[in-house]
């Protein structure tokens, strides 16, 4: 069993810096990169508040696919020409998306979510995945919820594989 010494309640820097520590101790010595997704999605979806979609697209070809997450039943194949997550895995840039109705090409797999924050994971340069997070609430995510999402993909650059 884990039990993680987290507080949702905390200011956000001191919630993602727990929650990178978490992650750190549950992916380092697990080279099993879908069990260390699988993970990473539990303490994202337990631990920040205002979720109702959480998880992983991993690069498979060309296109992302489906991997681990918490939340409903979502899209399996994302073209990278196509809603928010393509954006970012093309661009290799984190996207933070205050109204997804405002976002062309958005695609809703869930019609609760109104913000998203989508944030690649670079190995050697190369997006291999994305951390994607859906809000049923709008403008839910900030610069801090993007930086601490960005230090999480670096944390696990190495350890998708
Ligand atoms: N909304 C995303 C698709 C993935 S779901 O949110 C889980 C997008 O536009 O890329």
């Amino acid at each position: 069993m884990y039990a993680f010494d987290i507080h949702p309640a905390a200011g956000k820097s001191e919630l993602y810096a727990e929650l990178l520590k978490a992650a750190d101790a549950l992916t380092a010595d697990e080279p099993d990169g879908i069990a260390n997704m699988a993970n990473v999605a539990a303490l994202l979806w337990q631990f920040l508040p205002d979720l109702n979609w959480a998880g992983f697209y991993r690069m498979v070809g060309n296109e992302l696919v489906l991997g681990p997450f918490q939340g409903k039943a979502a899209c399996i194949r994302i073209p990278l020409d196509k809603g928010v997550c393509g954006v970012a895995a093309r661009t290799a840039t984190s996207q933070r998306i205050e109204d997804v109705h405002a976002f062309p090409g958005h695609i809703a797999c869930d019609a609760d979510s109104r913000s998203e924050l989508v944030v690649p994971v670079l190995d050697e340069g190369r997006v291999i995945a994305v951390i994607d997070l859906d809000s049923p609430s709008p403008a839910r995510f900030d610069l801090d919820d993007q930086s601490g999402v960005e230090a999480l993909a670096a944390l696990l650059a190495s350890r998708l594989g």
